[in-house]
């Protein structure tokens, strides 16, 4: 075999440390971002550039930064296989940036919906940077020569808008950025809020009882499945359509089981809500308290969290600072 076949495919993927992760964030991508690791060449980052774009209080970022990272540890990511580093630490991704924006047309970052839906939110915040975001976003890809991203329904867009960048700059120069594409897992993508099933689980949803937080304790995990809306007709079935409450408890349910929908609509029939909603929970804290466990611990071992990152980061300049030689080249950057 020759290198380029023997070559693991490459992937990168990106979360925001935005404050702890959900049960969604959970589910829909760092779960599977650890099991990824066997089979290909994966980079994780903490995206704190990219939580920029909204106002942030300083010390928080900063703490939410490591608690990312010691997450990301807790639920399996192994620096001796993976690269994990923070944003902010490979300079790269920002010289790249620049690059790209000059290859982005005003139009279609005036089509991102997360544009259109970010800005009606802080309509006080529509800054340049969360304009600009999918540049950066690409800019994280491209620098790797990722061949595939992971990323959640909300992120195809933006990961489109980067093989178009990519597709156009390749053109207008010469073959550079591998076009990358998505990974998207089909069990559990998205995990919807326990208050309106309609909707994305989202930490910043006012209603706590909407989310579950991959700290909360068996007891408040316990409560909010109680609480979760569901329906009036007591039948445990997979219905996303007439059912979504329940669809997407049966979806949580089977990702820490193991279960088949099948199963599980088997398990509970004729046992009404109150028997499924405890048993999801059960199952739920069950699986979350190894993660807390090993969160605590890391998060206590400052010293570790930065060690990981700082050699992350090292690791990532490394394949980064090549890839914008190469690039400044091309477009005509003088070099000494
Ligand atoms: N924009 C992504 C999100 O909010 C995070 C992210 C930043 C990312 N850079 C990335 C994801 C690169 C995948 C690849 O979820």
């Amino acid at each position: 075999m020759n290198q380029q076949t023997e070559r693991r495919k490459r992937i990168l993927s990106g979360i925001q440390p935005t404050g702890t992760f959900t049960l969604g964030n959970y589910i829909g991508a760092v779960r599977n971002w650890a099991k990824l690791q066997d089979e290909f060449e994966c980079l994780y980052m903490v995206a704190d550039l990219h939580a920029l774009t909204v106002r942030q209080v300083p010390a928080e970022l900063r703490a939410h930064t490591r608690e990312a990272a010691a997450m990301l540890l807790a639920a399996g990511i192994d620096p001796a296989q993976s690269i994990l580093f923070v944003q902010s630490h490979v300079p790269a991704h920002t010289q790249l940036n620049w690059i790209l924006c000059c290859n982005s047309q005003f139009g279609e970052l005036s089509r991102m919906t997360q544009f259109k839906d970010k800005s009606a939110k802080h309509p006080d915040n529509v800054n340049g940077g969360l304009f600009t975001y999918p540049a950066l976003m690409a800019a994280d890809i491209l620098i790797y020569n990722a061949d595939l991203v992971p990323v959640g329904q909300d992120q195809t867009q933006h990961l489109e808008l980067a093989r178009n960048v990519a597709q156009r700059f390749n053109n207008a120069y010469s073959p550079t950025f591998t076009l990358p594409e998505g990974y998207i897992t089909k069990a559990g993508a998205k995990i919807m809020s326990l208050a309106d099933p309609t909707r994305k689980m989202s930490k910043s949803d006012t209603n706590v009882n909407s989310f579950v937080l991959m700290t909360d304790d068996k007891d408040a995990i316990l409560r909010k499945f109680k609480r979760a809306v569901t329906d009036s007709d007591g039948i445990v079935r997979y219905d996303v359509a007439e059912k979504p409450g329940v669809s997407n408890l049966i979806t949580i349910y089977s990702v820490f089981t193991g279960k088949t929908v099948a199963e599980i609509e088997q398990e509970f029939a004729g046992r009404g809500y109150g028997d499924f909603k405890t048993a999801v929970g059960e199952a739920v804290a069950d699986a979350l308290a190894p993660i807390q466990g090993e969160y605590s611990r890391i998060l206590a071992d400052k010293a570790y969290v930065d060690k990981v990152l700082t050699e992350g980061a090292a690791a990532a300049c490394r394949i980064a600072d090549r890839t914008v030689q190469k690039v400044y080249k091309k477009v005509g950057l003088l070099q000494l």
